[in-house]
Parts: C-alpha cells; structure tokens; sequence
C-alpha cells in the first residue's frame, strides 16, 4: 500500500534527522545545545512530521479508493448497455469517493474541534474569559438568600491567621449543588420574618445528601399553644402534651396519634413502636435474651466501673437507649430524623439531646472522645456497604481507646454475613469482646436472615 510505503521512507527520515540534531553537533566542535531547548526543539520537529505524516497517509489512503475502477474504461460508444454498465460504474466509485471525502472531512471537523479546546484551554492558563459560564457547580447563578447563605465572605484585616484563609466559607452538603432547584424553593422566605412551613422540603434535601443544609435568616412558627418540658426524671418516660408541636406535614398531627398508631394494624412507619413509652419499648435493653438481645447493665459491667460516661446512639428513634443510660448516669446524644414523626423534639421532650444528622454525615465529635456508640436497626444491610464501612471508620475514630462500639440487631443475609460485613469490621480493627449471630425467627418462614450483635472494643494502643 502507498500509505505504508510513505511511512517507512519518512520513519528514515526521521531516524536521519534526529541523527543529525544529537550527533552532529558535537561532531563539529560546537557547543551542543541546552537540552531544554533542544528537547523542544526535537519536539518541534516531531510534530511537524507526524502532521506531515498524517497528511500523507491521508491522502495516500484516500487516493486509494479514489482510484477508478481498476479495470479503466474503454469507451463503448456503439454500445449504449456497455456505455450504460460504465456509467454505472463510474457514478458508483464517484459516490463512494464522495462519501468517503465527506467522512474525511468529518474527521478534520473532530479534529480542529479537538484543537480549539485545546487552544481554549490555553487561553483559560493565560487568564483569557472562559467561554462558557461556570457558576462553581451550580446550574444557575445563585441569587438572593440562597447566595448570601453560600459565598464566602471576607474576614475582617489581621484575622485571616486564624482561620488561614482570607474568606469565611459556610458549611454545606457537596450534594446540594444537585438540587438546586428545590434548595432556591427552600432559601425563598421573607428575611427577618417567619419561615415558610416547610420541614418536609429540608428533609427530603437531607436525605438526598444535601447536609448540612444552608443557615436561613428567617424564624421557625412555634406551636400554638407551647406548654413547658416535664422536669426530670419524669419527663424521660412521658409523652409530652399534643400541643407542645406542630405538625403539619404528616398524617398523624400529635402524639396521642402517633401512640395509637403503635397499636394499630399495618401502616410501614419508621420506629412504628416507639412512641408508646408504656408498651415495648419500657422493656428494651433491660434483659439479656441469650441471643442477639443484650443487655446495657450486661454491657455496662464488661467495662471497669464508671468508665463509661458519654457517648452516642445512631438512629435512636424516640431516645430510649438514652433514658435506660441515663438513669445509670451515662450521657448519650441521640441522632434520629424527623421520618414521618417529630422525633427530634420528642427526644428533646424527654430531656434528652437529639442531634439531626444523617447515616452519611461525618460524626460530628473530635477523634478519641467517647465512652460508647452504641446503634440498632440502622447500620444494616440496606446501606451500601462502601457507606457503612466509612460509618464503622468514624464511629472507631470517634471513640476514645478502650471505647466501647455495640453494634446492635444489625441485619443481613446469611451469605453476606461472612462475605462481606465480618471482613468490613476486620478491617476497621475492633477487638470483639461479645459476638452473637442468630437467625431471624419468622412465624413460619425459612429465610435466611440473620440479626448479629456485637459488643467491639477499640484497642487501647
Ligand atoms: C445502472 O443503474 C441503474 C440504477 O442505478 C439500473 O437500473 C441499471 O440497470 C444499471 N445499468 C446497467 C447496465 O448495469
Ligand atoms: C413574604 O411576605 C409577603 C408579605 O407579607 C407575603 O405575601 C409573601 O408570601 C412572603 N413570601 C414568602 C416566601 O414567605
Ligand atoms: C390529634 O390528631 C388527630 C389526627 O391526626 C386528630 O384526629 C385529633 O383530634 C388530634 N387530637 C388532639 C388532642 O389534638
Ligand atoms: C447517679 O448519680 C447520682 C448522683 O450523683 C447518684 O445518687 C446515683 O446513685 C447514680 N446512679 C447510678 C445508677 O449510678
Ligand atoms: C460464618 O463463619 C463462621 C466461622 O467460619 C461460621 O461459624 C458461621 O456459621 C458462618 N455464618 C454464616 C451465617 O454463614
């Protein structure tokens, strides 16, 4: 083929060339070139015969079928059907070479297009203006409260040192540039005034990972007719009076609602129990049934005495683990959302803290603090396990050496079991100090579900 041909004569030439450029020199006595500038020169060079190159094939390639047939045409004039099957013939290569100069000029398109960003990019490293707007990662440029909310402002002169920056960033969920549509819904409110009614709408931001939300300057409507917490500890096992929220986004309004709606029938609502502070829940934790169930007085004594003092209950419903801890004089922060119920401010009710993050966010504590972290029913198999092997990191990272992790109730599938978790918390480094796996009893049904409980300690060195 000719292109190959071109190939092989300018590969030589190339060899021949670069030969000249290195050895000649010297060879004459001159002084050689920096090697900076000769590597850029040889670049140079290169360059300009790979594009020569490049041509050529090009050409060569294309000549190729651009070629007539190879049998040339005699001219049949006193034949019209030879005269015809040549014309034929001819439209037909004609056509094809049409076609494939058209693709050629397609692929210098491609090209000269590759080219112009190249030469665009350039110009951005020169500080020419982009050509497209880029408004950080938002789809729009932020205005209003939501702008204000989150750009930067610059600190006062002399405090940059502080903080080793000259511009104070607000804290806000990398996510939240996705949505922003309903984030602008959610920053349009009237500054200094009463916020819109809107709970439902920040939620549903949260859990999609836009956490932390921005800070608005607008106030939240308290309930009509407020009626001050319970004193403790009363108030760990009341239910406070149906007035104390508002609660406008779900189906049940108040907490007599949400009581009867433990007892009734059917309805898949999170921590559907939990709001009947006599029923199953006065009972959690207070036993050790053999299985999966221990108990915190059991827990509590595997530790020297008083050592466990603070700590942390992920995904704590309505914060009955803190109330049992309590009362043993155990500080523990609850982190529970507000799924289809206010458990946030029932928490609260009891005199216990509530604290609204999400599985995703990174705990909010300083590494090596806490006594305990203790979690049921949430770090399961449903969270993906990448995120749950980065929660299991944090909840190590939080606690101090000699701290306690008790995994409680976490739920998988017999296979995944030894497949996947029982590795994920090798990796993580906890000692186990209790370990119990059991299946699932299900009226009736042979699945293989398994609840595991473990009681994890992270090492004092
Ligand atoms: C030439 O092509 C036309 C259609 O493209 C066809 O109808 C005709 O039969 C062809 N003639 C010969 C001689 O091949
Ligand atoms: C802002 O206040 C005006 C007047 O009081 C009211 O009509 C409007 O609905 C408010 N806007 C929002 C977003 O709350
Ligand atoms: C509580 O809410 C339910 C509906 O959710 C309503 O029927 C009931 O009247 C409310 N009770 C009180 C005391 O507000
Ligand atoms: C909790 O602390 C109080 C006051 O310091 C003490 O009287 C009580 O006995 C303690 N309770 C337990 C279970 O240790
Ligand atoms: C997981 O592995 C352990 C030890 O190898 C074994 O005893 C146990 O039965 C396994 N569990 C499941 C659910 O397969």
């Amino acid at each position: 083929m000719h292109g190959t041909k071109y190939r092989i004569t300018t590969t030589s030439q190339q060899q021949q060339l670069g030969a000249e450029m290195g050895g000649g020199a010297d060879s004459h006595g001159h002084r050689p070139a920096r090697p900076a500038i000769r590597h850029a020169k040889l670049k140079m060079l290169f360059v300009v015969i790979a594009t020569n190159l490049v041509s050529v094939y090009l050409f060569s390639g294309a000549s190729l079928s651009l070629n007539m047939p190879a049998s040339a045409p005699s001219i049949h004039l006193w034949d019209s059907t030879a005269l015809l099957r040549d014309l034929n013939a001819t439209r037909d290569a004609l056509s094809l070479a049409r076609a494939e100069l058209a693709f050629l000029r397609g692929q210098c398109g491609t090209s000269s297009l590759l080219l112009e960003s190249v030469l665009a990019k350039l110009g951005a490293v020169h500080g020419d203006a982009p050509a497209v707007q880029d408004f950080n990662g938002w789809t729009e440029e932020p205005t209003g409260e939501l702008k204000m909310a989150i750009e930067p402002h610059r600190l006062p002169l002399g405090y940059s040192v502080n903080f080793g920056t000259d511009e104070l960033f607000p804290g806000l969920g990398f996510a939240c540039r996705n949505f922003q549509e309903e984030l602008t819904q959610y920053m349009t409110y009237n500054a200094s005034a009463e916020c819109p009614d809107d709970e439902a709408l920040a939620l549903q931001l949260m859990l999609k990972g836009c956490e932390p939300l921005p800070r608005r300057r607008c106030r939240p409507r308290s309930p009509a007719r407020y009626v001050e917490p319970k004193p403790l500890p009363g108030s760990l096992w009341s239910i406070p009076a149906d007035t104390t929220v508002n609660w406008s986004p779900y189906t049940c309004k108040n907490y007599t609602c949400l009581v009867e709606r433990a007892h009734s029938r059917g309805g898949s609502y999170d921590c559907k129990d939990c709001f009947d502070l006599a029923g199953k829940e006065r009972r959690r934790w207070l036993t050790d049934n053999g299985g999966p169930g221990f108990s915190i007085d059991s827990v509590l004594q595997s530790r020297p005495q008083g050592t466990v003092r603070i700590g942390l209950d992920i995904g704590g419903g309505t914060g009955t683990f803190a109330a049992r801890m309590r009362e043993r004089n155990v500080t523990v922060v609850t982190t529970t959302l507000d799924l289809d119920a206010p458990f946030n401010r029932f928490v609260a009710s009891r005199g216990l803290v509530p604290l609204h993050i999400s599985l995703v966010q990174r705990l909010p504590f300083a590494d090596g603090v806490l006594d305990i972290v203790h979690s049921m029913h949430v770090l399961t198999n449903s969270v993906p396990a990448a995120v749950l092997e980065f929660a299991f990191f944090d909840i190590y990272r939080v606690l101090r050496p000699g701290g306690v992790f008790w995994l409680d109730h976490f739920f998988c599938l017999g296979p995944q079991l030894n497949a996947t978790y029982v590795p994920i918390l090798d990796r993580v480094g906890f000692r186990r100090l209790r370990w119990k796996a059991s299946r699932k009893l299900d009226l009736g049904e042979e699945r293989n579900e398994w609840y595991v409980s473990a009681l994890l300690e992270k090492p004092m060195t």
